[in-house]
C-alpha cells in the first residue's frame, strides 16, 4: 500500500516545554491509523501538525507528497478534521454552521447545501436541521462535527478523540460512520485514549507517552508481543506473591504487582488455568488479554498527570 504521511524527525516544542519528541512514522493510503495514548502524550499536536494549523519545530512531515506548514492550503484542502474541542458556533443551526464552513473550502452555494442535506442525513441529525448548537447534546454536536469534516469530500480525515464524552450509542454511530468511510476508501488517523476505541477501528497504531512513540504495530500483534494470549488478575495481597510466582510463574511469560492486584500474561492460559483450579485462589479472574494490558504495561498501571 502507498504511504500517505511520513513523519521524520517530528518535534513540537513550546517555549521550553517539549511536547512532541522526536518522532517518526508512516501512514498508508486506506488504513485507520491510531494514536493512543494518556492525557498530554502529544497526539492532537501530532495531529495538529499534520494538518497545518501547528508549526514544525523540526523535522518533516509529507502529506501526499506536499510538505506540511509549506504547502498549507493544498494540504487543508484534501484533509477533513474533527476536532478535539467543539469548534462549533453556537449561535447558529446545524445547518447554518455547515454552510458557514464550505466557504473556508469555496464550495459553489447550490452544491454546499446538497452536501450538507445529505450529510446531516449521514449523521442522522435531519431533525435538528434547523436547531442552535446550544440546543444539542454533547453526542449530536460530536456528529454534526463529522459531517462539517466530510463537506470537503477529504480523502483523508483526522478524527481527534472523536468519542470522547459519549454514551455506548453515540459512540457506536460514530465508529460505523468512520468505518463507513474507510470502506470507502478514506484514510483515517485516529486519536483516542479508549482502548476499546483503537481495537475496534485501528489497522495499525502507536502508543504515545510523553512526547514519544513506545510501540507500533497492529492491535493483535502489540496483544500479541507485549501481553500474549491471556491474562490473569489474582487480587490478594503482596505477601502472597513469592509463594504464587514460584507456582504460576514457569507457566506464564511474565507477572507484574499493580495495587491489590497480581497479574499473569499468558501465551497458553490452559495449563495455567488448570493450576488456578488445583490451586482454588479467590478473587482470580481469567480473560484475554487486551490493548488496555499492552498500554499499562506500557506507561505504568499507576495514574498518569
Ligand atoms: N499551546 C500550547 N502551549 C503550551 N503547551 C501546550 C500547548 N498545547 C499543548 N501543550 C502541552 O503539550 C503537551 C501535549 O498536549 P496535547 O494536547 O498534544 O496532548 P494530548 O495527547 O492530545 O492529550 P489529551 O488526551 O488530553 O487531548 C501537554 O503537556 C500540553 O500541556
Ligand atoms: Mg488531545
Amino acid at each position: 500500500m502507498r504511504t500517505i504521511i511520513r513523519a521524520e524527525h517530528l518535534v513540537k516544542n513550546y517555549g521550553e516545554f517539549a511536547a512532541v519528541k522526536d518522532i517518526s512514522f508512516e501512514i498508508r493510503e486506506g488504513e485507520c491509523f491510531g494514536f493512543l495514548g494518556p492525557n498530554g502524550a502529544g497526539k492532537t499536536t501530532t495531529v495538529r501538525m499534520i494538518h497545518c494549523v501547528s508549526p514544525i519545530t523540526s523535522g518533516t512531515i509529507l502529506v501526499n507528497g506536499l510538505p506540511a506548514d509549506v504547502d498549507n492550503r493544498k494540504i487543508k484542502a484534501a484533509t477533513g478534521v474533527i476536532p478535539q474541542e467543539m469548534t462549533l458556533d453556537t449561535d447558529l443551526t446545524v445547518f447554518e454552521n455547515m454552510m458557514v464552513f464550505s466557504k473556508f473550502f469555496d464550495i459553489p452555494r447550490r452544491e454546499a447545501r446538497k452536501r450538507t442535506d445529505e450529510l446531516i442525513a449521514f449523521v442522522e441529525l435531519e431533525a435538528k436541521r434547523d436547531n442552535k448548537i446550544s440546543e444539542l447534546s454533547t453526542g449530536m454536536k460530536r456528529r454534526l462535527l463529522v459531517a462539517r469534516a466530510l463537506l470537503n469530500k477529504p480523502a483523508l480525515i483526522i478524527a481527534d478523540e472523536p468519542t470522547t464524552g459519549l454514551d455506548p450509542q453515540a459512540r457506536h454511530l460514530i465508529w460505523q460512520r468512520l468505518r463507513l468511510l474507510k470502506n470507502q476508501g478514506t484514510t483515517l488517523i485516529l486519536t483516542t485514549q479508549y482502548m476499546e476505541e483503537a481495537q475496534q477501528l485501528c489497522d495499525r497504531l502507536v502508543v504515545m507517552y510523553e512526547g514519544k512513540i513506545l510501540k507500533e504495530g497492529s492491535p493483535r500483534q502489540l496483544i500479541d508481543d507485549e501481553i500474549g494470549r491471556e491474562v490473569v488478575e489474582i487480587r490478594i495481597e503482596a505477601a502472597e506473591d513469592a509463594r504464587l510466582i514460584a507456582d504460576l510463574g514457569p507457566l506464564a511469560r511474565g507477572h507484574e504487582r499493580a495495587g491489590d492486584t497480581l497479574f499473569f500474561y499468558c501465551r497458553d492460559g490452559r495449563a495455567i488455568q488448570k493450576k488456578l483450579v488445583e490451586m482454588d485462589l479467590p478473587n482470580t479472574v481469567y480473560r484475554p488479554a487486551t490493548l488496555e494490558d499492552v498500554f499499562l504495561k506500557l506507561t505504568g498501571r499507576s495514574l498518569v498527570e
